[in-house]
């Protein structure tokens, strides 16, 4: 299979070029590097010994799109690209509803006109909003989202649910909701590489572990959990890169809408996390307890039945092999890619 992914060069896209290239299919890739470097994809290409084909184009520019999608004439689009900092998109909510949805627009629009077929979508855990009560399950409805990036992210399944209904059948759209995609390959020449302070836990936690940080602040421990943090369902960006092997393989061999959570339905306390990060790497994580985050929720962890019954997926690794592949690529590259 041939497949394209737009957001290519990135944290969760560059672990899935390695995965559907281990898999035996080929893989081009778009990026325009506002949030990445093009290194990530030269280590792809030295971890799985396969070359990528890759454009430095922005997503949304159409007759940019319409020439390399002409070239490729891809199998499957998996549509990463997109701007993804939840605070950011507070104080700047324009740019973050320009980029991602005309990008969705615009790939929506060409593969119309090439009459391009299969479309695999990045979705998120944060669509279920403030309303629902974990595990979640994808038949609950989407609730109110919290901030832009999860308006974008619950616009743009709407969008691709609407054309698909359109299509009369010819459009397949998988939408995958992540839960907390954490860890890196576990050679350690790959991983996620955040500008500027980290905003999520497994970033900074391996920051303060290189010694790029002093301490973690743990938002608030008053919550009605066992330790009183927040619980979340991190799963390893390798399963995670594994279960768009089966998406995309799955949405060129059916017609219509599936949506599926993409999480290992088991929750952990930011103190757990703390604790096998603190492990792996050899010694104590230094952290104090601070306020709660507005806007985060108490609890989030997936059902992933669905994944296993249709894409027969399941995410397989844990939270030490998170933290030991975390810790291997932060220790091998402690500036990131910038080195
Ligand atoms: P990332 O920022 O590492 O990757 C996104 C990539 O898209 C970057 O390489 C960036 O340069 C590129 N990009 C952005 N806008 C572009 C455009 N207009 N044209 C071309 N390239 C563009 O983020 P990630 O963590 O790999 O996330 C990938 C996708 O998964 C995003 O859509 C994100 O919203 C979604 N997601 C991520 C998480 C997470 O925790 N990482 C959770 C749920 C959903
Ligand atoms: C965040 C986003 C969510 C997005 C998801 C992607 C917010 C409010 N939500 O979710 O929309 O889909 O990333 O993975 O940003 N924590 C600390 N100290 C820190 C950082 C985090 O204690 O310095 C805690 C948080 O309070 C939370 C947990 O760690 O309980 C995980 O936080 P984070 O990694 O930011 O992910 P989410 O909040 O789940």
């Amino acid at each position: 299979m041939k497949t394209l992914l737009t957001g290519g060069a990135g944290y969760i896209g560059s672990h899935t070029a390695v995965a559907m290239l281990e898999a035996g299919h080929e893989v081009a890739v778009v990026d325009n590097y506002y949030n990445s470097s093009p290194e990530a994809i030269r280590r792809v290409e030295q971890i799985t010994g396969k070359s990528v084909t890759l454009y430095e184009a922005d997503a949304a520019d159409k007759e940019k799109m319409r020439e390399i999608l002409k070239a490729e004439m891809p199998d499957c689009i998996i549509h990463f690209a997109g701007l993804k900092a939840v605070g950011e998109s507070v104080a700047k909510p324009t740019e973050y509803y320009r980029n991602n949805i005309d990008t969705t627009l615009t790939l929506l629009e060409v593969m119309k006109e090439l009459g391009l077929t299969n479309f695999v979508f990045s979705s998120s855990a944060t669509v279920y909003g403030e309303d629902n009560v974990p595990p979640f399950l994808e038949t609950m409805p989407k609730g109110a989202c919290t901030n832009p990036y999860g308006w974008t992210k619950w616009m743009q399944e709407q969008i691709l649910r609407d054309a698909e209904f359109a299509s009369n059948d010819t459009l397949s759209v998988v939408l995958l909701r992540y839960f907390n995609p954490v860890g890196a390959h576990e050679s350690g020449m790959i991983g996620e590489d955040p500008q500027g302070i980290p905003n999520n836990l497994m970033p900074y936690i391996s920051q303060v572990a290189v010694g790029r940080r002093d301490h973690l602040t743990v938002f608030g421990d008053d919550y009605d959990t066992p330790d009183g943090t927040c619980r979340r369902d991190y799963i390893h960006v390798m399963d995670l890169a594994e279960g768009h092997v089966r998406a995309a393989e799955y949405a060129v061999s059916h017609k219509g809408t599936e949506v599926f959570n993409l999480g290992t339905g088991n929750p952990y306390s930011v103190l757990d996390m703390v604790n096998a990060f603190s492990k792996a790497c050899g010694h104590q994580v230094k952290y104090e307890i601070g306020p709660r985050r507005a806007g985060d929720v108490q609890d989030s962890w997936a059902n992933a039945d669905k994944a296993k019954a249709v894409l027969h997926w399941e995410a397989k690794r844990g939270i030490d092999e998170i933290c030991r592949d975390a810790w291997k690529w932060q220790s091998n590259n402690p500036q990131g890619y910038g080195e």
